[in-house]
């Protein structure tokens, strides 16, 4: 007998499912919302005790574990209780791994208003957040979706967690004195070098709203604050810095031209001979092909942007004078390109 659950189903039920996988996505968020992840602790719970926990009609909330367990996301004993797996638990704000906050970004409602627009923006190759909103999208996120926004700087830093490490382990910064860290979000990356180079001081530049509130580490009475300068600023505009080794990690994703003209503004600050290093992820070069096509479409649509080719990325940094040396991956999904100002 074929196991319902593992069956794989044909073309068929294949195509229905994609076309309703905005079911899976709205499932994810809806659990994160409601606190399922941390109202599920350690022992098995009844549907009953979860849906008490949660503040939830109990029925809808069997409903709603029924669609995740079909995911991978909970699963059910058979007893009519639910247990954690591992997808569950990096649901939960607790969890060392979280990425809660990134499962609530790629959900936020504008995403939703976005996604049914994407024939239009593959039409015109533009983005399609300004027609909506009348605004850019990160000027909009910060004047009229403060909360949004305060997601997305919990995501940026809870993405970072996760590379953050083998960023510092990679990166060789000996004889290197200083280091800046453009649109480096809340400065995770950043704290993370400044701990394991304890002679290296740091910048981390980004919008004023972001520096506002940094990591904890770099801001006043932080560890780290005496070795660190928080930067507000707009990198598209100015790039008041002047560093050994500047970084760029999951920032150059807009336009093509936005992307040369943030390089260049750092090739303008530094001295010949300094370091521009770009972290991104590549949709040629991921095994996390859907998660990185994923991102890129989104890009498309809010910022116009997108993930790039490793060929594609070296050579906007060539065009904007950088001499492109080294690429290597970081991790299973990021790729390091080293660089020098010509
Ligand atoms: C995808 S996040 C990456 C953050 C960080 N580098 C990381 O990897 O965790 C992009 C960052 O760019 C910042 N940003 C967007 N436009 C910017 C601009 N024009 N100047 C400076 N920072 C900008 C955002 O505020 C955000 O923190």
């Amino acid at each position: 007998m074929t196991d319902a659950t593992t069956a794989v189903p044909g073309p068929v039920m294949k195509l229905r499912e994609l076309a309703h996988s905005a079911a899976c996505a709205a499932s994810v968020r809806a659990a994160a919302l409601l606190g399922l992840p941390e109202a599920l602790g350690e022992e098995p719970a009844t549907a009953t005790e979860l849906a008490q926990a949660v503040g939830a009609d109990e029925e809808a909330l069997v409903r709603l574990l029924r669609s995740l367990t079909t995911y991978g996301v909970f699963a059910e004993t058979g007893e009519g209780t639910y247990v954690h797996t591992a997808e569950s638990r990096l649901l939960r704000e607790d969890d060392p791994r979280s990425i809660k906050y990134n499962v609530l970004w790629a959900t936020e409602p504008w995403t939703w208003e976005l996604w049914a627009h994407l024939d239009e923006a593959v039409r015109t190759g533009k983005g399609v957040f300004p027609s909506l909103h009348g605004e850019e999208f990160f000027a909009y996120l910060h004047a009229r979706a403060p909360h949004s926004a305060e997601v997305f700087d919990k995501a940026m830093t809870q993405s970072s967690q996760l590379s953050a490490r083998a960023i510092a382990e990679q990166l060789d910064l000996s004889g290197v004195r200083s280091v800046a860290d453009i649109a480096g979000g809340q400065g995770l990356v950043l704290a993370t070098l400044l701990e394991k180079n304890p002679e290296l001081h740091g910048t981390l530049l980004d919008l004023p709203g972001v520096v506002a509130h940094p990591d904890p580490r770099l801001g006043a009475g932080g560890s780290l604050a005496s070795r660190a300068t928080l930067l507000p600023g707009d990198c598209l505009e100015e790039i008041p810095v002047q560093a050994d080794v500047y970084l760029f990690k999951n920032i150059l994703e807009w336009d093509d031209r936005s992307t040369v003209t943030a390089l260049r503004n750092a090739v303008a600050a530094a001295r010949p001979g300094a370091r521009v290093l770009v972290i991104e992820n590549l949709v040629d070069g991921s095994p996390e092909l859907r998660f990185t096509t994923a991102m890129d479409l989104l890009l498309l649509l809010n910022v116009g942007g997108k993930k790039h080719t490793r060929e594609g990325l070296a050579a906007l940094m060539e065009q904007a004078g950088l001499r492109v040396g080294d690429i290597r991956p970081v991790n299973s999904y990021l790729h390091l390109f080293e660089s020098t100002v010509a």
